[in-house]
């Protein structure tokens, strides 16, 4: 298959065309094909999603989530283990993993739940899961002192080098309670204390990094960040509006903190969802956590429409760095070798946000109304999987990770 058209090739924009099958071969000015409108990106890696299913389908299953992060341009969800049943042994996982065979629409990895139960036996599992074949993206994400998952620092330390890990960086220590709306009393020091404490102990990917002092911290060390699109683009001053269903962890921070993430997103190495989809009567409750494995790529193209932030800038923190910093072969970016996993995207074509218009089971968002640019055709894998915005795969298309891929 060969398309023309724009394309984002190594930092610059072309008019080029590429030829592909399952992977690219071959990006030319020369080559003809099929004409396409708008632009070619490579389809986006979402590291921090959370596909709930088993006890908690009625939030989503992993069906309906790489359904809707198929339709935001993703061609590979990493799941975090902190389902029901939580991922804390290789039995959990085998089974998780089965499942995502059968039903997910996107490639789609899997990490490992850590907690004070399992830490001593961590290494034995990471064994067995290695041995099957499976390939594990990371350790986490590791809530410190937090729910049933928390681990302590002393912990933390224990595994360090064991295997990369992703950090939640909160310091249960510091946060107050639990009420609507959270910012009330889970306040930035929390974060920021725990990025310094966790910095000293070693080298770590942070997760959803929320206040542009932790995001300076881990910048200035080998540490990797990864940023949300709510932390970009919503504040404190959005709780009115969101009525109740504010509360997500980290949590919302101050319109100043928010516009300085966004003009220092460059300290950002990765920018993901952290999909945490709960029912509107859960959010009534007070639960935390927003949907967004859909919205994630068409709110930061908007961003990049509208001139707040570069195309580059984006697709590294989707695409390239994701690969990179957890070694996701065969992904990051359009290059002669890797799976062909494209996005087109016509940026004359805004569309409004629409919580019935997207395929997470949450049914509701927190970009009601907001602009945002949408893929009108993915290929997966060099198969067309939307095709001006029709599904033409099954549950299951997607692969789950093998470490020899
Ligand atoms: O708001 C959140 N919800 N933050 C997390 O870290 C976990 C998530 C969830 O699983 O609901
Ligand atoms: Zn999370």
């Amino acid at each position: 298959m060969i398309l023309r058209g724009k394309i984002l090739y190594r930092g610059e924009i072309l008019e080029a065309g590429i030829e592909f099958d399952e992977r690219i071969l071959r990006v030319s000015k020369e080559l003809s094909g099929k004409a396409v409108r708008g632009i070619i990106l490579p389809a986006a890696i979402d590291v921090h999603v959370h596909f709930r299913d088993f006890r908690e389908k009625h939030k989503e299953t992993i069906e309906s989530g790489s359904l809707s992060a198929l339709h935001g341009g993703i061609c590979l969800a990493i799941d975090q283990p902190n389902c029901k049943p939580a991922i804390t042994d290789e039995e959990a996982y085998f089974e998780r993993v089965k499942k995502a065979e059968k039903k997910s629409h996107v490639d789609y990895a899997l990490n490992l739940g850590l907690t004070e139960e399992n830490s001593g036996k961590i290494e034995g599992i990471i064994s067995k899961i290695c041995e099957r074949g499976y390939f594990l993206p990371a350790i986490g994400e590791v809530f410190l002192q937090h729910d049933s998952m928390q681990v302590s620092y002393d912990t933390l330390e224990k595994v360090k080098d064991v295997y990369r890990l992703s950090l939640h960086a909160e310091d249960a220590e510091l946060i107050a309670c639990n009420e609507v709306p959270n910012f009330k009393c889970r306040p930035p020091e929390a974060e920021i204390e725990a990025v310094k404490k966790c910095v000293k102990i070693g080298s770590f990917h942070f997760c959803h990094v929320s206040t542009i002092d932790a995001l300076n911290v881990i910048a200035a060390t080998d540490s990797s960040s990864e940023v949300t699109p709510h932390h970009l683009l919503l504040s404190t001053e959005d709780s009115e509006r969101l009525n109740g269903f504010v509360n997500v962890n980290p949590p919302l921070r101050s319109k100043e903190n928010v516009l300085a993430m966004l003009e220092n997103i460059d300290l950002a190495d990765v920018i993901a969802s952290d999909h945490a989809p709960h029912t509107p009567e859960e959010k009534k409750d007070g639960m935390s956590g927003f949907p967004g494995v859909e919205t994630l790529y068409p709110l930061m193209l908007n961003l990049v429409r509208k001139g707040a932030i570069g195309l580059k800038t984006v697709v590294e923190r989707l695409s390239t760095n994701p690969a990179l910093i957890f070694s996701l072969r065969g992904y990051g970016g359009i290059e002669v070798g890797n799976y062909a996993n494209l996005a087109v995207f016509d940026f004359s074509k805004v569309e409004k946000i629409k919580a019935e218009k997207l395929h997470s089971l949450a049914g509701w968002t927190p970009y009601e109304g907001f602009e945002a640019v949408f893929p009108t055709n993915v290929f997966i894998r060099g198969v067309e999987a939307i095709s001006d915005g029709e599904v033409l795969v099954e549950p299951g298309f997607g692969e789950v990770l093998r470490s020899k891929n």
